[in-house]
């Protein structure tokens, strides 16, 4: 938490998103100023009470006088900054994004827990996609099934790590973790033991409710079962008197 001294010393910005004349504090990213102003930009990876992280990409923008785009959830504002966040070539990109997320695994709508409550589906059905273009890879991951409450199906994943930040930031626990690199990542428990021998894993279910697509879920679940809760992390810092 800041101190209430270098709270006082932030300065405000004025910039222009899509045209319209704004301001922020200088310790606001980009996507924060927009959803303030009711600016829709698309996320995936970034999740309210969690550190941005910047993987996804969906939440590109374009910034006059940048020769490239930049995440929105981790770039601060600056004075005089002129942001688009919704032009021709970003929907393309987003859509080439999306596209390759679903090339990458296995995600088979129809029979996903999270079928109908994914955030990957929903800004599939946002941006229009109705193919892929890209040839998809089928790698043959592994399922844990092996925890009490929750399962992990690797094939559904997108490498977001939400789960990953809420098990450490939010619940202390560090139980989940990533091996391996590019494509090939993957969410481990402790030192990459099956969930349910884990003795540091607290069961608090956090992980799934931040989960955006059907890769965590709650034993027992079936097809489109799988609601998520979404407001409880940023009670949760406000609570402990975090920003
Ligand atoms: Fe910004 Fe994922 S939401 S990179």
């Amino acid at each position: 938490m800041r101190p209430e001294s270098a709270r006082q010393e932030l300065r405000v910005k004025t910039l222009k998103i899509d045209g319209r004349d704004l301001a922020g504090r200088e310790d606001q990213t980009i996507l924060n100023v927009a959803r303030e102003n009711h600016i829709r930009i698309p996320t995936l990876c970034q999740f309210e009470g969690l550190t941005n992280y910047g993987s996804c990409r969906l939440c590109l923008v374009e910034i006059k006088g940048v020769a490239k785009l930049l995440t929105s959830c981790t770039t601060y504002i600056w004075e005089g900054m002129e942001v688009t966040t919704n032009s021709e070539r970003l929907v393309q990109y987003r859509r080439m994004l999306l596209e390759l997320f679903f090339a990458e695994r296995n995600h088979i709508c129809s029979i996903c827990v999270a079928n109908r409550n994914c955030a990957l589906q929903g800004l599939a059905l946002e941006l229009g996609i109705t193919h892929i273009r890209y040839p998809y890879l089928y790698p043959g991951l592994g399922v844990d099934s092996t925890h009490d409450k929750f399962v992990l199906d690797h094939n559904r994943c997108i490498l977001c790590t939400r789960c990953i930040r809420a098990c450490s930031e939010i619940e202390g626990a560090n139980t989940l973790g990533m091996k391996r690199r590019g494509v090939n990542d993957q969410i481990i428990t402790d030192l990459d033991q099956p969930w349910g021998t884990s003795p540091t894993c607290t069961s608090c279910g956090k992980c799934v409710n931040v989960c955006p697509v059907g890769a965590i879920y709650e034993r027992g679940m079936s097809i489109a079962e799988g609601r998520r809760e979404h407001t409880f992390l940023p009670l949760l810092r406000i609570m402990r008197g975090e920003r």
